[in-house]
């Protein structure tokens, strides 16, 4: 491939820098597309628990503990020794501070989840701050320094990353600048994540919150998407090698017009088939406030619904599987062991659902029909 430089008549540089780039590693790409498999493996998904330490902070008060690094560090202990983890969990979403963990008797956890057979991977975004000038929406922060944090977690044993953009709907937004926003640093943080070896899971979230309905929060999917690729396109991302962490289509949390698993299921298929390209290995989706059942029967439906799916659908949920953990948990040792039956629970029924194989109602769950929707929620 020749190379112009400079002294190349601009005009033609200018051309053919359109269509002109170096490809990734062959062997790299290799990497990425093998890692990627390995999550999407069959009847399993991702258990994300990347909450921030403010974020568990809070969940910690809820059950009178305080948040201290070793509290944070013995719930997310009793999560990654619940017996039989595996059978339907390939990968798990960590926050920085858990990488460099270890459980009570010294065994870094990232050690042993790769005994177990779960791959570990990161949140890497820095999370949200306002768009200066915009109604309510926001951007994401963590681009500047990433490259060396992701080399950073690579050496320690991470094979994935996350980043997630909230984007919300209301009357006059989302904004074709928040979109343009959004879609730009999913595609930089992409890039950045590949280059570095990690696999990127791209996630735009289009929040539940707002009274908008299904076909608004459909269209706002679709158009988000698109933009998400054309940018992951434009900085030459490796679709093998990454992974699209999106919401379903659901009406907002504030509509009065409910729609059934069949019709969330539908719209939630339409949109992806008009804005995910089929070279996207797989689709594992956020809960985003549904509570622990509708997650399941949503992504039950959505792998049942009949027509042209080329991706892999299943979950990376964090709240729709830890509800239940934390009411069960309760901040108790001797309720340990219930509250990984619980997590156990959770993590079959979304297995099974991630094949079209649950049958509805057949997890009963201690968090039962309890919503897990708070506004502006932050993780
Ligand atoms: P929820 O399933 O709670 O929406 O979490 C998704 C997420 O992005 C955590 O990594």
């Amino acid at each position: 491939m020749t190379v112009l430089t400079s002294d190349t008549t601009p005009s033609i540089e200018l051309f053919v820098m359109t269509t002109y780039f170096s490809r990734l590693d062959v062997q790299l790409q290799e990497e990425l597309k093998k890692t990627a498999e390995a999550i999407l493996a069959s009847g399993k998904g991702i258990l994300a628990v990347d909450e921030t330490n403010e974020g568990i902070g809070k969940l910690l008060k809820n059950v009178g503990l305080e948040n201290t690094e070793n509290n944070r560090r013995r719930y997310r202990e009793l999560l990654f020794t619940t017996p039989d983890l595996a059978e339907h969990i390939s990968a798990v979403i960590l926050y920085d501070e858990t990488v460099y963990q270890t459980t009570g008797d010294g065994t870094p956890f990232i050690e042993l989840l790769n005994k177990l057979n779960i791959i570990p991977g990161i949140k890497v975004d820095k999370d949200v701050t306002a768009l200066f000038l915009s109604e309510d929406e926001m951007t994401t922060q963590g681009l500047d320094d990433l490259g060396k944090r992701c080399a950073a977690y690579k050496k320690q044993g991470c094979r994935f990353a996350k980043w997630r953009c909230p984007v919300k709907i209301g009357l006059n937004t989302p904004s074709v600048r928040a979109i343009n926003d959004t879609a730009t640093i999913l595609a930089r943080y992409a890039s950045i994540c590949q280059s570095e070896g990690l696999v990127p899971i791209v996630e735009p979230d289009v929040l539940l919150d707002g009274d908008h309905d299904i076909e608004r929060a459909q269209k706002v999917t679709e158009v988000v998407l698109a933009a998400v690729y054309k940018a992951l396109n434009d900085h030459h991302v490796f679709l093998e090698g990454t992974l699209l962490k999106p919401n379903m289509v659901t009406p907002g949390q504030g509509c009065t017009k409910k729609s059934t698993p069949k019709k969330i299921a539908i719209a939630t298929r339409t949109a992806l088939l008009r804005g995910v390209p089929a070279a996207v290995p797989g689709i594992a989706f956020l809960s985003g406030g549904q509570t622990e059942e509708e997650a399941t029967m949503n992504l039950n439906e959505i792998n049942k619904v009949q027509g042209k799916k080329p991706w892999i659908l299943t979950f990376s949920y964090g709240r729709a599987l830890q509800a239940s953990v934390w009411q069960t948990w309760a901040g108790k040792d001797e309720n340990l062991v219930k509250a990984q039956k619980e997590l156990l629970k959770r993590t079959k029924a979304n297995g099974l659902a991630s094949l079209g194989n649950y049958k509805a109602g057949t997890a009963i769950s201690a968090a039962g029909d309890e919503t897990n929707y708070s506004a502006n929620y932050k993780y």
